[in-house]
């Protein structure tokens, strides 16, 4: 255990993600369980260059385990990516005498996070909070549970009117470079066909699918598609694309967008962000830096930045089977 450390600032950054003010909260309580000092940063690192700081004690992180966004806001700091602006976050840390940080966010979040501790020598430990759960190491992000179940029951409302009116529905979904969203929420709410970056269906055998389809007696059809996907120009032209060359449907496009990263986190998100929270804690006082937790086989991990921001597609090929056969 180290003596050295005293005082801990957390922030989020990034993409916001439903869980983080559980995963700030874990953090807050975790220092004060522990004797130690704890210090919010605004709007993420762009808060750190200019300092931005409150000090948190375990009363100020009350009543926000149930609420989305983030409490400490976040944001996508340019400045940081400058080695001028990374100095005066340094400047501000020493100031405030932070002997070490919790990040909250995505790979680009750790991708700083790592230059820093680099430059700087100063101890930091990420959790991943992004809901596209692309970061390497973890079997989950914060937040990523919580965007399924918003995707899911918008697909389900979708799937009514589809229904009624004899439709096809694109729906697209977000997950910039990862179909993980797509490819669970597709197989959750029944999906004829799921387009992920990963996985290059091609469009003449979309079409062939959807005929298939059609002459099994089916009336209407969703079609999940990866914001990242590549399989059109855009969800909007693929539609188009559809559109002449399927006879017998009536075309419509759903771009669900932010409402997927905002609402009250699921009940899985708000556990997965305080074992996350407390780890990140426990993980500092260990004297680890350079490193995210994780949840591995829902065991709590420690993850090296290099790792976690190694982007190995993590897609399990087997879920596109079960999308397959179950859509049939
Ligand atoms: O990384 C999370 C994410 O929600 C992606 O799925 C999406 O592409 C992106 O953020 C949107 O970012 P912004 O809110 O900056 O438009």
């Amino acid at each position: 255990m180290t003596k050295n450390l005293k005082k801990i600032a957390v922030l989020t950054s990034g993409g916001d993600a439903p869980g983080m003010n559980a995963a700030i909260r874990a953090v807050v309580r975790s220092c004060a369980y522990h004797n130690l000092e704890s210090v919010g940063v605004f709007r993420g690192f762009q808060g750190l260059v200019e300092g931005d700081f409150k000090a948190l004690d375990a009363r100020s992180v009350k009543n926000i385990i149930n609420r989305g966004g983030t409490v400490l806001k976040t944001a996508r700091s340019k400045d940081f990516f400058l080695k001028e602006g990374r100095q005066k976050a340094f400047d501000h840390l020493k100031e405030q005498q932070i002997d070490a940080l919790v990040v909250i966010g995505g790979d680009g979040s750790f991708t700083g996070a790592s230059i820093f501790i680099n430059e700087f020598d100063f101890p930091i430990v990420g959790l991943p909070g992004t809901i596209d759960n692309d970061i390497s190491g973890t079997d989950f992000t914060i937040g990523y549970d919580t965007a399924l179940n918003t995707v899911v029951e918008a697909i389900d409302k979708i799937r009514d009117t589809a229904n009624s009116h004899n439709r096809l529905f694109l729906v697209e979904v977000m997950g910039r470079d990862a179909g993980h969203i797509a490819l669970n929420s597709g197989i959750g709410a029944g999906a004829e066909e799921i387009l992920i970056p990963e996985e290059d269906m091609g469009k003449d055998r979309l079409i062939e699918s959807l005929q298939r389809s059609k002459k099994s007696g089916k009336t209407s059809s969703i079609i999940v598609v990866s914001e990242g996907d590549q399989i059109g120009k855009n969800i909007f032209e693929l539609a188009e694309f559809i559109k002449n060359n399927l006879e017998g449907y009536d075309v419509r496009v759903t771009v669900l967008g932010h409402i997927q990263r905002g609402g009250s986190p699921s009940c899985y998100d708000r556990v997965l962000a305080s074992r996350m929270g407390v780890a990140a804690v426990d993980a500092l006082l260990e004297g680890k830096r350079d490193i995210m937790i994780g949840v591995q086989h829902n065991k709590m991990v420690q993850v090296p930045f290099e790792e976690a921001i190694k982007h190995q597609p993590k897609i399990d090929l087997e879920l596109l089977r079960v999308a397959d056969i179950t859509s049939i």
